[in-house]
């Protein structure tokens, strides 16, 4: 098959780096001159392990390519892919679709006999239908179907996620086009990888009913947490618990300091807008955003609290900054709110992340980034463990403790054992574990 992937964000890189590996010949697309150029050169714009490996791999065998002229490859594809981002639009949690639209405008003059047209971004329901219209508008005579494929991926383990997906999810009714999507998909489908073909609509909402659940699941422990904090009980003995229940599942039951990321927040605001304006009130949804925010918000007074209610004057090294291990992506991520509040209450902050310090170095003022977790500890009052990358959960904590000025430490992510730290003689604390 030959696939058109206009956009070389996130999902549209590692979505043709996989579909080249599985065969294909894809054509990425993008206006950005630059990242083409840099693309073409061996570059990747985004931290995701493995990717450059597979980007060239496919390069070298001839199965993927980089342009920011879409008409060979529009022309010649069986399916175009539209994966722009799809941002929050300012001031109302809008999902932004006029680089979707652009998009469609685009790919319409282009086209040349029957082509699937896919859109991977994430879109508000219906949008397929917009697409659809905008194409037909543009160009009466284009012989095409526009499918709703949503992309599960997860930031730091996208090339696992794409190769040995949970499922593949088609929203289309027009059977030429399914037929050209299982093709595309074959490689899985040999796997016995279930795909789901149902009406577009439908996939356009499972996408956000699936982000809003996994997001509902985190916020739903992470208030258990505070529950055994109050109780005398321990969260992850509850999660574990629950999480035996194959009704439950023990995925995505880690209390922690609050999700962020590029999708959860964007697409839980977007869920609520599109419920709004169908009538139809998400009072959980709406819940798990406000109860989120102020969670992450809440995270720096814990801290404040623990080190007895004034950090004035007072060094306090962050280790990690990212919204989770394994990515440099400090979208929405709760050390900005954590830094924020810190800094406001008189604290200095030193930071070490292993892949996010450039990304924070444009969000945050003031933060001396370090050259490793110990140069962060060094002659601070206390430790916050931010992000649980694996260099973090095996630290010498005897040097850890000679180095910091006071052995505070505040573990959001639960990686060291209470009792361990306390024999240690660490004054510590962490999320839901009264014990
Ligand atoms: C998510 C979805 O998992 C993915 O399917 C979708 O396509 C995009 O959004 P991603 O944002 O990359 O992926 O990260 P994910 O691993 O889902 O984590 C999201 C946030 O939830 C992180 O901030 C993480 O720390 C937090 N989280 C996750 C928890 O706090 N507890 C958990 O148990 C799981």
């Amino acid at each position: 098959m030959r696939v058109a992937m206009i956009g070389t964000g996130y999902v549209g890189l590692v979505s043709g780096a996989c579909f080249a590996d599985f065969g294909h010949v894809v054509t990425c697309i993008d206006k950005d001159a630059r990242k083409i150029d840099a693309l073409n050169n061996g570059g990747i714009p985004i931290y995701e392990p493995g990717l450059q490996q597979l980007v060239a791999k496919n390069v070298e065998e001839d199965r993927l390519f980089f342009t920011t002229d879409p008409t060979d490859a529009i022309r010649n594809a069986d399916a175009v892919f539209i994966a722009v981002g799809t941002p929050t639009r300012r001031g109302d949690g809008h999902a932004d679709l006029s680089y979707v639209h652009a998009a469609a405008e685009e790919i319409a003059g282009l086209l040349d006999g029957f082509t699937v047209v896919v859109t991977k971004s994430t879109v508000p329901v219906g949008t397929g239908d917009e697409v659809d219209a905008i194409i037909r508008r543009t160009n009466p005579d284009a012989d095409f179907a526009v499918v709703s494929n949503p992309e599960f991926l997860r930031e730091g383990a996208a090339i696992n996620d794409f190769k040995r997906p949970d499922r593949v999810v088609v929203g289309t009714d027009h059977e030429e086009a399914v037929k050209v999507m299982r093709e595309l998909y074959r490689p899985l489908y040999l796997n016995e990888t279930p795909i789901i073909v149902t009406q577009r609509r439908t996939s356009e909402l499972i996408k956000y009913a699936a982000n809003a659940f996994l997001a509902a699941k985190i916020t739903f422990i992470n208030e258990i947490a505070d529950l055994c904090e109050s109780v005398g009980a321990n969260v992850q003995e509850v999660s574990r618990g629950i999480g035996l229940d194959n009704r439950i599942g023990g995925k995505f039951l880690h209390a922690g300091p609050g999700y962020g990321g590029s999708c959860f927040p964007k697409d839980t605001l977007a869920l609520s807008r599109i419920g709004h304006e169908a009538g139809v009130d998400l009072k959980i949804v709406n819940s798990v955003i406000d109860v989120n925010a102020a969670r992450k918000k809440r995270m720096a007074d814990k801290v404040i609290d623990f080190l007895g209610g004034d950090v004035s004057g007072k060094t306090i090294a962050l280790l990690g900054l990212a919204f989770k291990p394994n990515t440099d992506d400090m979208r929405d991520a709760p050390s900005i709110d954590i830094v924020t509040k810190l800094q406001e209450s008189g604290a200095t902050i030193r930071a070490y992340d292993p892949a996010s310090m450039a990304e924070a170095g444009h969000i945050m003022k003031d933060v001396l980034f370090c050259d490793g977790p110990y140069h962060a500890i060094e002659n601070s009052d206390a430790v916050v463990i931010v992000t649980e990358w694996d260099q973090f959960r095996a630290l010498d904590l005897d040097r850890v403790k000679k180095l910091l000025r006071e052995p505070n430490v505040v573990d959001l992510r639960n990686i060291y054992e209470p009792a361990d730290m306390d024999d240690r003689g660490f004054k510590y604390t962490s999320v839901g574990r009264a014990y």
